[in-house]
């Protein structure tokens, strides 16, 4: 028999593409423009979750529930518009998290890559790998994937930070594992700030233990006193980068590359005033206003933030930022999925024109 394709009426289109529903089938040609855009047009709103309102929920959440309870008392940051999956931008998870005073958040290791950035604390530790990290505001802690964790307060005061996950990804690939440990508290083995002295004191290294590259930092802790130290010394004699300011990588002492292997985080200073130019790429990021207050211009979306705050930004879409103070830097830390597209190949970037 011989096949002609012909100009079908569009009544009888309709009745093929239903037919087509009993064998799990459908045409692509009528999906092109949701599969295949000219460029992508990601479904993630830009969106800021204020402090003056999470922070009272965050704590209405420690009155309500127990860390025993919950395991862990987080808030997650829900994306309008990713339709209530558990997501912050489609790679990226942010969560809000409470410990309060005398309490344990209990042992445990997953496969998705997490970081702490502190926002309000008076001490308190996360334990990672055997060793007891401080965790002060502006620190930011890592717990790489399948490294056993356990946080505790033994303060007066609450504590408060960011946790920054993979999680979007890791349940997309349907590759979530977790391990509880059979106590509240992992063992220490290391004596307090072994990790610093040996990967964070400038570029000295051990020579007895091995370089190797583990995909993770073994460097856990990357304290805030540090990390401003290094931003306002540079300021004084740089320019930084006219899309981001003064923005610095943290980076994995061994390698020199990114913390871990989904997640990269940065911290930027934006000086008093500065406007940056606009641009965009294929990263999507979440960040926390460490100190500062000012807005970032996301296509048409403006998205005023302050200190403590937590905004996100989709990829692709066009971003600058500003500091609007004449007289205080602004301090931004971010974390975002470039080790996923680096590693896939899909970096790509633009300058507004
Ligand atoms: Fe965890
Ligand atoms: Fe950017």
């Amino acid at each position: 028999m011989e096949i002609s394709s012909k100009q079908a009426t569009e009544e009888e289109l309709q009745s093929y593409y239903k037919e087509l529903e009993q064998y799990n089938v459908a045409p692509l040609w009528t999906a092109m423009a949701d599969i295949q855009g000219k460029e992508p047009a990601s479904k993630v709103t830009p969106y800021v979750w204020p402090w003056k309102d999470i922070r009272p929920q965050a704590i209405r959440a420690s009155e309500l529930v127990g860390t025993e309870q919950a395991e862990r008392r987080v808030l997650r940051l829900m994306n309008p518009g990713l339709g209530g999956r558990t997501a912050t931008t489609q790679t990226l998870f942010g969560g809000i998290q409470t410990v309060l005073p005398g309490e344990i958040s209990p042992a445990h290791r997953h496969t998705p890559a997490a970081l702490r950035f502190i926002i309000e604390s008076d001490g308190g530790y996360t334990a990672v790998g055997g060793e007891r990290f401080p965790m002060l505001p502006g620190d930011l802690v890592l717990t790489p994937p399948w490294a056993w964790h356990d946080h505790g307060n033994d303060t007066k005061n609450p504590m408060i930070w960011l946790d920054g996950l993979d999680l979007p990804l890791v349940n997309f690939l349907e590759i979530s594992f977790h391990d509880q440990y059979s106590e509240p508290t992992h063992p220490i083995t290391e004596s307090p700030g072994t990790s610093l002295a040996k990967y964070g004191s400038m570029a000295l290294q051990p020579t007895w233990t091995e370089r190797k590259d583990e995909g993770s930092s073994p460097l856990m802790y990357y304290p805030w006193s540090r990390t401003r130290e290094a931003l306002e010394r540079l300021a004084m004699g740089e320019d930084g980068s006219l899309y981001d300011g003064m923005l610095m990588e943290y980076t994995n002492p061994a390698t020199g590359g990114h913390v871990m292997p989904t997640i990269a985080c940065f911290i930027q200073m934006l000086r008093p005033g500065e406007r940056t130019k606009s641009h965009r790429h294929t990263t999507s990021a979440v960040y926390h206003v460490v100190e500062g207050k000012g807005h970032t211009l996301v296509g048409d979306t403006k998205l005023d933030w302050e200190s403590k705050d937590t905004f996100c930004l989709p990829g692709w879409a066009f971003h600058e930022h500003v500091n609007e103070s004449s007289t205080e830097p602004a301090f931004l830390f971010s974390y975002t999925d470039t080790p996923i597209l680096e590693a896939l190949g899909f970096m790509r970037d633009e300058v507004k024109p």
